[in-house]
């Protein structure tokens, strides 16, 4: 009986509880100056079990970059908790916290902008290895970047080169070798493939799925294309002004949506192809 219960409330590896992030900000004009509230993370509970996917998706300025930023603890939440593993990685310290944030990897949208034009592929993925690896160097680090770029199908040979005398698909490969290298519990990948072309965008889904399945990945897959987030994700989790409005498997919610509003993503879905 108690093997049985186990098994069915598996603890989750993240569980996101009631997470909020609201923006205070001035309005209105001098005389009439007051204060409005944006309620970009409005009261946000999921849960992610190791090696999913998990796909969020919602138009633009539904709150999912602020999700993934108050996730990341780059912002503060307002209020909510962040359990990872088991511990409240939300009521940490701040010396704390900057420890953590190794186990929480961003990978973005504009590989270039997201890249540090002026550093080799080595040096951008050494860095990032060695934040965790500290004392990690010579034919050792060279070894572990090598490695790291051919897990994202990258010629090791060209780790010496800029970011600029790559393509698009190759530096958004660089920038995962580099979320990666310091070894994190949970990628948060925001809208990672909506700057490159439709060809490129499906490698970069398939090398994502082929991570997840090889490294036991977990990820959060952030994007506004319900049909892109079908592809990849294992569970969808709707977004809409800032609250979840409905989570499911990727098939249950692409085919058969409960809520209005997904529907609505679903039916903009051939309109958006059509252009
Ligand atoms: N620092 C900030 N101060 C005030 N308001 C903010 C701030 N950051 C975000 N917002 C507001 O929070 C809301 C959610 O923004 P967010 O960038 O999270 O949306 P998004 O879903 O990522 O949109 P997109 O798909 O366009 O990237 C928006 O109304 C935005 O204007
Ligand atoms: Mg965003």
């Amino acid at each position: 009986m108690l093997s049985l219960w186990c098994f069915n409330h598996a603890v989750a590896y993240l569980e996101i509880r009631e997470l909020q992030k609201h923006f205070v900000k001035k309005a209105g004009g001098l005389l009439t100056s007051h204060t409005e509230t944006v309620k970009a993370v409005d009261g946000v509970s999921l849960e992610i079990q190791k090696g999913e996917i998990l796909g969020l998706v919602g138009e633009s300025g539904c709150g999912k970059s602020t999700f993934s930023r108050t996730l990341m603890q780059l912002i503060p939440p307002t209020s909510g908790a962040i359990i990872l593993n088991g511990e409240n990685v939300s009521a940490l310290s701040a010396k704390e916290v900057r420890k953590r944030r190794l186990d929480f990897q961003m990978v973005f949208q504009d590989p270039y902008a997201s890249l540090n034009p002026r550093m080799t592929v080595f040096s951008t993925i050494a860095e990032a290895i060695r934040q965790r690896h500290k004392g990690m160097k010579g034919a050792e680090l060279e070894k572990k970047v090598a490695e790291l770029m051919a897990t994202v199908g990258l010629d090791a040979s060209q780790m010496k080169r800029y970011p600029h005398e790559f393509s698009g698909g190759q530096r958004q490969r660089i920038a995962i070798a580099r979320a990666l290298a310091p070894e994190p519990k949970l990628i948060i990948a925001d809208e990672p493939v909506s700057a490159l072309d439709v060809s490129i965008q499906s490698q970069i889904l398939n090398l994502l799925k082929d991570l997840q399945r090889d490294l036991g990945l977990t990820m959060i897959f952030i994007s506004h294309d319900l049909g892109v987030v079908h592809y990849i994700a294992d569970r969808i989790a709707v977004m809409y002004k800032g609250k979840i409005v409905e989570v499911g498997s990727a098939d249950e919610v692409f085919n058969r949506p409960t809520d209005d509003y997904t529907k609505r993503l679903l039916a903009s879905i051939p309109k958006l192809r059509q252009d």
